[in-house]
């Protein structure tokens, strides 16, 4: 087992990452969470599959008191009304504060029951047992929770962050290739954003990726982890643009999920489609060259996620998305680009001619 730490100004907490740690989940969790009371909240596809191992790991003395919260499993139940159903089980079963939230599946699963922790009575602690690539990679650390709204992609939501993130690699066994290849689009992204030697690393070993080959995916993992924790301990709430920038390919991504409906691509297929856009379009505005933005379409195109936005969603319309995403200040759509790769930035004004083009 790995652990790394997030270093916050007010916390700091664990990111473990190894094989079997679920059934030891027990005492992780004893050592982070404030009191004896567990409620999971999983959905319907990983309950079947790891909610008794980690029931059993909970039960092993001193034993934690447990309540199980299973939702519907998929993007689009992400939203108010199973943020509403989840509070309304918690206060059933008289859930105080003292008890914490475990939150049991992919990043679906963390951002709402990350989110219901961070309502629920003001706030109560919670931890994070990801089991998706994805949420192992990004959603899991980093404190962002929330859900979405029929009108954005998660408009509605709180940083919370974890108590604890553990991450066992042995649940990526049964995760579907859909949701695999998905999940190495935020890896990608990574490498893209701050980090070039990462990203030549990717493109060298995106076969070994591919094929889940153990050691190339650990190594991905822990790079991954590492990176986003160190941009989260320097810019925790987003404030001083460093943070924006884990949000490359995000803008088109998020206008492409909203537009479709939550749910019809899943989100690392819109992030692929996004990390490849904003490459286009910083070549365009010539900040990268043509070949710099081809390389990330390459890689893009290898692991067979989407290169174009969906052709039944207009330009005008995704424009019209993007406009309302979350980083725009005084009515500007504001663009994480690339200066090169491994060098991203948060460029304030782009003109959405610029946009439409690439687009
Ligand atoms: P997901 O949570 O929908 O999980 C994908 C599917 O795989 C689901 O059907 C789930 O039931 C199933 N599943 C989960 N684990 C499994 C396993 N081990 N084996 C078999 N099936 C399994 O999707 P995701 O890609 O994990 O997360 C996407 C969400 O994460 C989006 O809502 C996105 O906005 C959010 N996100 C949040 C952050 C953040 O910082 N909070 C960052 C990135 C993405
Ligand atoms: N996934 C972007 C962030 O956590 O900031």
């Amino acid at each position: 087992m790995k652990t790394l730490t997030v270093e916050l100004a007010h916390k700091r907490y664990p990111v473990h990452i190894g094989r079997g740690l679920l059934a030891a989940a027990g005492d992780c969790l004893r050592d982070c969470l404030p009191g004896r009371r567990v409620v999971v909240v999983t959905d319907e596809v990983v309950a079947p599959l790891y909610l008794d191992t980690l029931l059993r790991a909970l039960a092993s003395p001193p034993a934690f008191e447990t309540d199980v919260i299973e939702i519907a499993h998929g993007e689009e139940h992400k939203n108010l009304a199973t943020f509403e159903r989840i509070c309304t089980r918690m206060l059933e079963r008289g859930v105080g504060r003292d008890a914490a939230v475990a939150a049991l599946g992919g990043g679906v699963v963390g951002d709402i029951a990350g989110f219901a922790a961070a309502a629920y009575q003001r706030g109560i602690a919670f931890a994070q047992l990801p089991t998706t690539l994805l949420a192992q990679v990004d959603s899991a650390v980093g404190g962002k929770t929330g859900v979405n709204h029929a009108l954005g992609k998660n408009m509605i939501g709180a940083f919370h962050q974890p108590c604890c993130v553990v991450s066992d690699l042995d649940t990526l066994d049964t995760l579907p290739p859909r949701h695999y290849t998905a999940g190495l689009a935020e890896v990608v992204k990574y490498g893209l954003i701050l980090d070039v030697s990462f990203f030549d690393w990717c493109e060298r070993n995106l076969d070994a990726l591919l094929a889940r080959d153990e050691q190339a995916l650990t190594f991905a993992i822990e790079r991954s982890c590492r990176i986003k924790a160190a941009v989260v301990a320097e810019d925790e709430l987003e404030r001083s643009g460093r943070r924006a920038l884990l949000n490359l390919g995000h803008t088109f991504a998020h206008a492409i999920e909203t537009g479709l409906g939550h749910g019809r691509w899943l989100h690392g297929e819109a992030v692929a489609c996004g990390l490849v856009l904003a490459a286009r379009l910083s070549a365009r505005l010539g900040l990268i060259g043509d070949a710099e933005a081809q390389r990330v379409a390459a890689v893009v195109e290898r692991l067979g996620l989407p290169l174009e936005k969906p052709a039944e969603l207009s330009a005008e319309a995704m424009i019209r998305r993007m406009s309302l995403d979350k980083k725009n200040l005084g009515g500007r759509t504001r663009l994480v680009l690339m200066r090169a790769p491994g060098e991203a930035f948060v460029s304030d004004h782009t003109d959405p001619a610029e946009i439409e083009a690439v687009l």
